[in-house]
Formats: C-alpha cells, structure tokens, sequence
C-alpha cells in the first residue's frame, strides 16, 4: 500500500493528508475551524459537521496539489471511523467512500486514537525518520476527549490499562479557561498565560484511587480551580494579571503532575523501555518536559511527535493505514467497505 489519501473529520477539524509507506508525509492539509467555535467556549456539533462539509472537497484538492499527486498516483483511502462526534465523522466518511467507489480504490476506516498513537512514526521528506519505540511499550493518549493508557505489545496489539474517570485532560484545561473567560481551545492559552505564574501558588493535590491503577481524575481539580476563582475578590470579579497566571500556572503543574505520575508508574509496572505520548495535550511543552525528565530518571526514553501532529490531522490517518499492523488496532473487522459505519464510542482495544 505505497500511497495513502486520508481524511479525518472526528472533531473540528477538516483534514486530508498523503503519506507513502506508513510514514513519508507527502502533504497535510488541516482546515480548522477555532473561529467558529470560539465564541461558544467549545465545539458545537452540528456547526462542526456543516463547517466540514464546506470544506471537505477543498481540502482534499489541497492534500493532491500539496502532494503533486492526481488519483492515478493514489492506491488507497482512508477515513476516521470512529470516535468522535457522529455527524462531524460522517461528513468524512461518506467523502471517503464516495471517492473510494468513483476511483476503485480500497477504502480503510481507522480508529482515531490508532492515528495519535502512530503520529510518532511520521515525517516529512526534508526529515530523517524518527527512530520508533520498542516494543513492548506504553503508550499515552492524551486529549480534548481521550485520557488513557496502553500497553502495546506488538506492531497491532494493545490493551488498555487505565483510563479517565470523568473528564479527558484537554478538557480540564478547556473548561478551566472557559471559566477564567480565555478562549477556545484553553490548552494554548493556558500554557502560554502559565509561563508567568508561580505553579506552587495553589497546592492542588493529586488524585488517589483505592482500586484505580493507574486511572485519571480532573473533575476534582477543575472543582478546586473554580472554588479559587470565586473566593477571589469575594465572587466580584475573575483573576487577572499575577494573581490569573498564578492561578493557571498552578492547575497545570497539578494536570501535569498527574499525567506524569500515572504514566511512570505504568511503565514501571509494565518493566517497559519506551513510552509513547500523543494526543492534543501532548503539545504542551511543561508536560512534554516533564514526563522526559521524569522517564529518564528511570531510564526509559519518551517518543513525542511535533506538536502539528499531536493535535487533529489527517497524516496520522493515512500513517497508520499505510502501516500494515497499525491499521488492524481498533479496526472493528472485516466487513464490506461500502456499508461501513462511523462509531462515536469506541475503545482501541475493541
Ligand atoms: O487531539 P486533539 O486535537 O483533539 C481531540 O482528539 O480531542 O486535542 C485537542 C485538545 C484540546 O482540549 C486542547 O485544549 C488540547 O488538546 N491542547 C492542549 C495544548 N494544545 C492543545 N492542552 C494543553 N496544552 C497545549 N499546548
Ligand atoms: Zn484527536
């Protein structure tokens, strides 16, 4: 399966991409849609799958003339299936087939946290290929929807180890700027304002589990970021200047610290010599040096992809199903490409 055009439409962002052999990124077109969305503090579903819908065709034309591609040089589709928000996928879905049917072409639906998880193999042809991490490792998914951990064992084989209890971490940091009145998507804004706080000015404790292994929590943290905004100033007003970056500083280094800690001890317990941390939340440099510094301490090396493909895009689709083993995780088996559906809930290892 040499070349791979694939779209991805799982959220709110309008993705085609062209990537050779499972890992040569040919061209990576992402069509976002933060302006729209914005305004609401979040993404709203039916303006998502109407936004794709627009742009769809344009950006896949885009990912061709990128790639100086025409269909003949194409041996594939792919196509995000699942999960995400179901008429956003749909819009992709049905792209999908459509051009599958009109050029002959085989059409592969992938799950999209298979996509994050391989993000780690691509490159670009000015690039050298990045260096994989062996196997057995674990593997990190971290974003707006997702915050989990895997066990991989084998190019294909994964198996959950935890998972969130309540809300994914990318979430948290939304849901903590929409509070502070920042904007949408609040991971950027939130690192960016963090930089000038003082992350010991609050002490937010870490979550423990009796029976949890290695679970998240952020419904208790986002709580004790919303109890220390409305004892400021006595309900009147929201942090500003020193006292809001003190604020967002502090709730990230908790965030952070609870990735870390979790991921540690998961790969500790697993006796693995790589870990692999993808997702949006991924980007954010305090976590990314974080868990490096933290990893090493015991000596296991961290594999990150650049912060384009941490976030939504469409290589990581075409990636892994232009990787032979990659594209059987979550594949949801054989059944004929002409009647597939999307799934909006959908484990990896299901
Ligand atoms: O992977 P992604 O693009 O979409 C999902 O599959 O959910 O992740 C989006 C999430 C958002 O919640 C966004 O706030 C978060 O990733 N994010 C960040 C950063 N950049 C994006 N969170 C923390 N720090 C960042 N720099
Ligand atoms: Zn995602």
């Amino acid at each position: 399966m040499a070349r791979v055009l694939a779209i991805e439409t799982s959220c709110d962002e309008t993705a085609a991409s062209i990537v050779e052999d499972g890992h040569l990124v040919l061209s990576d077109v992402v069509a976002t849609q933060i302006d729209i969305h914005c305004k609401y503090g979040g993404v709203v579903p039916e303006l998502a799958s109407r936004n794709h819908i627009v742009n769809i065709i344009p950006v896949v034309e885009e990912a061709l003339e990128h790639a100086q591609c025409t269909w003949s040089d194409i041996d594939a589709i792919a196509v995000t299936r699942g999960p995400g928000l179901v008429g956003a996928l749909l819009v992709g879905l049905q792209m999908a087939k459509s051009l599958a049917y009109a050029h002959g072409l085989p059409l592969i639906p992938v799950h999209h946290l298979a996509g994050h998880l391989h993000a780690v193999y691509l490159h670009k042809p000015d690039e050298t290929r990045p260096v994989g991490p062996a196997y057995p490792h674990v593997a990190m998914a971290v974003s707006g929807g997702h915050t989990a951990l895997y066990r991989v064992t084998a190019p294909g084989e994964v198996v959950q180890l935890s998972n969130t209890r309540d809300d994914a971490a990318g979430e948290a940091f939304d849901k903590v700027a929409r509070m502070l009145g920042l904007g949408y998507p609040g991971g950027p804004i939130v690192e960016k304002i963090a930089r000038n706080g003082d992350p010991q000015a609050y002490r937010f404790t870490l979550p423990r589990f009796k029976d949890g292994g290695f679970d998240f929590s952020f419904s208790g943290l986002k709580t004790a970021v919303l109890t220390a905004i409305k004892k400021y100033e006595g309900d009147t007003a929201l942090p500003q200047g020193q006292d809001q970056a003190d604020l967002v500083a502090s709730f990230q280094d908790a965030a952070v610290r609870q990735l870390v800690d979790r991921t540690v001890q998961a790969a500790r317990s697993e006796g693995v010599q790589d870990v692999v941390l993808a997702g949006g939340v991924a980007c954010n440099g305090a976590l990314r040096t974080a868990m490096r510094t933290a990893l090493k301490e015991h000596g296991i090396e961290l594999h990150v992809p650049p912060p384009r493909w941490c976030t939504d895009n469409a290589a990581m689709i075409a990636g892994t199903a232009g990787s032979e083993a990659a594209r059987r995780v979550g594949s949801g088996g054989q059944e004929d490409d002409r009647r597939i559906n999307a799934i909006g809930a959908w484990r990896l290892d299901q």
